[in-house]
């Protein structure tokens, strides 16, 4: 061991101790020079004083500790206008599709998580999604961005959120792929941050001996990794006003949304949000509320049971309105927070993690072992000065794709998406085939760049061609 590598560890061991995290250097002795240096890269990243307040404030502490002291429901933007609405509707139409053809609209997918519950070998993105083509998630996205371009002219480009863990497998993907049929200059890719994995007392976990066990810092993260990559910069240089933030899990997401658009800008919103109306109280998605005056979302596994089952005089749910993950944020508005400081609470998860053994041998536990901690975006809502809520139908939206089996898995998500373009086809004049129970008996797909939304089917109506029973159509 050269002496500079024996005075680093020392020093290493010093700081860690002060800590409580002097275990990471436990195997020390029994690695080589280079995973020694390794290790001790891994250890200077660690911005021990904030893992110090995390333990404390968010590892032992109580989710429900950051409950709203005041909770109501909040002011939503109805699916369909009333009379009175319908003017205002109109005028946001137009000014998100005018936004949009000023190319001040950027799409931007989050997909650095793990997709640990999806048992897919790869990042999600590259999951086949669509009932016919098999189209990969990004492809879906790209599709549609490339028809939004086509109906509004402009350019719209995509930012990529990724983690150290997928980056190089998404972007040679994108390579392999010529960009899904997009301009290589207009996608653009960033990393988010790390932090470590603990066992329930709080120790930073190894992954091997010679390396600590890290994960995604949350979708949270993005705000800051926006700031901290090249691409708020990149978005000002291109003069991008409106951030169209979506989660990779959902191929029916409209990625680019002139009405969300323009209501919220009309409004003169920071962060905004769409949302369903919630199927049934113990649905898995966030819950938009009034929290203390602010628009803000309780996550699932923190809104109380009670509050979650409440219903009002009309017998629906008191807080119906679920988050599905879809907003415009302002690039000034990251702009500021990052400029002042801010920090999201971090929320804790049990996940299985696997970890070095006080023998150094690398367990992959079956159980949850671990606990991960995470920001969520969703929490910035409470920094915006004004933040709107767009109510949007289900069925037309949201289709996520998290689960290998049952609810929210591919085949679910197929279902939804097969529904969704016999809906649009039979408004435009089709006959889908049904068998008697009403269920669709064909396997159909209709590509973004032959109809966005179903107005523009129906006045391709003319070009459909018969769908077969039991068939497998791809309109393009
Ligand atoms: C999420 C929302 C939930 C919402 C639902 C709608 C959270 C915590 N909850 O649930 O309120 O109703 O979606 O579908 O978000 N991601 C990253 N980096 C990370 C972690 C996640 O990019 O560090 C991305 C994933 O790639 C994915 C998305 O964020 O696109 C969702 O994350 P996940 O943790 O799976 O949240 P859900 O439980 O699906």
């Amino acid at each position: 061991m050269t002496d500079s590598i024996e005075s680093r560890l020392q020093e290493a061991r010093r700081q860690l101790a002060q800590h409580g995290q002097q275990d990471l250097l436990r195997f020390a002795e029994q690695l080589s020079a280079a995973q020694l240096e390794e290790l001790l890269a891994d250890i200077n990243r660690l911005d021990l004083p904030l893992i110090d307040e995390l333990i404390e404030g968010f590892l032992k502490a109580q989710p429900s500790a950051q409950l709203p002291d005041k909770i109501l429901p909040p002011p939503v933007y109805p699916i369909e206008p009333s009379a009175e609405l319908a003017p205002k509707y109109q005028q946001a139409l137009e000014e998100g599709q005018k936004l949009i053809a000023e190319g001040k609209v950027a799409a931007f997918a989050v997909a650095g998580g793990m997709g640990t519950r999806l048992n897919f070998d790869g990042p999600k993105g590259l999951l086949p999604a669509t009932p016919v083509r098999k189209k990969v998630l990004f492809e879906v996205f790209a599709d549609s961005i490339r028809a939004a371009q086509k109906r509004y002219g402009g350019v719209i480009a995509w930012y990529i959120m990724t983690s150290p863990a997928n980056h190089e497998t998404t972007k040679q993907a994108f390579e392999e792929k010529n960009y899904f049929g997009l301009e290589a200059d207009n996608v653009v890719f960033f990393q988010q941050g790390m932090i470590p994995c603990f066992d329930q007392e709080g120790k930073i976990l190894l992954a091997e001996p010679h390396r600590i066990a890290l994960s995604p810092d949350g979708h949270g993260g993005s705000l800051r990794a926006l700031h901290r990559s090249f691409a708020l910069e990149d978005m000002a240089r291109r003069r991008i006003e409106y951030i169209s933030y979506f989660q990779v899990d959902n191929p029916l997401v409209k990625v680019i949304d002139p009405l969300f658009i323009g209501l919220h800008a009309l409004d003169q919103a920071q962060m905004s949000s769409k949302a369903v109306m919630k199927e049934d109280p113990e649905e898995k998605v966030g819950v938009l509320v009034l929290g203390d005056g602010k628009v803000r979302v309780i996550e699932y596994s923190d809104l109380p049971r009670s509050l979650a089952q409440q219903r009002n005089d009309e017998g629906r749910l008191t807080y119906e309105l679920g988050s599905v993950a879809i907003h415009i944020i302002n690039r000034s508005f990251v702009e500021k927070i990052n400029a002042h400081g801010f920090s999201l609470p971090w929320h804790r998860a049990q996940k299985r993690v696997p970890y070095v053994d006080t023998h150094g041998q690398v367990v992959d536990p079956q159980e949850p072992n671990a606990v991960k901690l995470e920001t969520f975006v969703f929490d910035a809502l409470p920094l915006a000065d004004v933040s709107i809520i767009l109510a949007i139908e289900r069925a037309e939206e949201f289709a996520p794709i998290k689960n290998a089996a049952g609810a929210d898995s591919p085949e679910s998500s197929r279902r939804l998406q097969i529904e969704r373009a016999a809906r649009w086809l039979e408004k435009a004049g089709a006959d889908v085939p049904r068998r008697p129970d009403r269920t669709i008996d064909a396997a159909l797909e209709i590509s973004p760049l032959f109809a966005l939304d179903v107005e523009e089917l129906a006045q391709k109506g003319p070009l459909l061609p018969p769908i077969e029973p039991g068939g497998s159509i791809y309109i393009e």
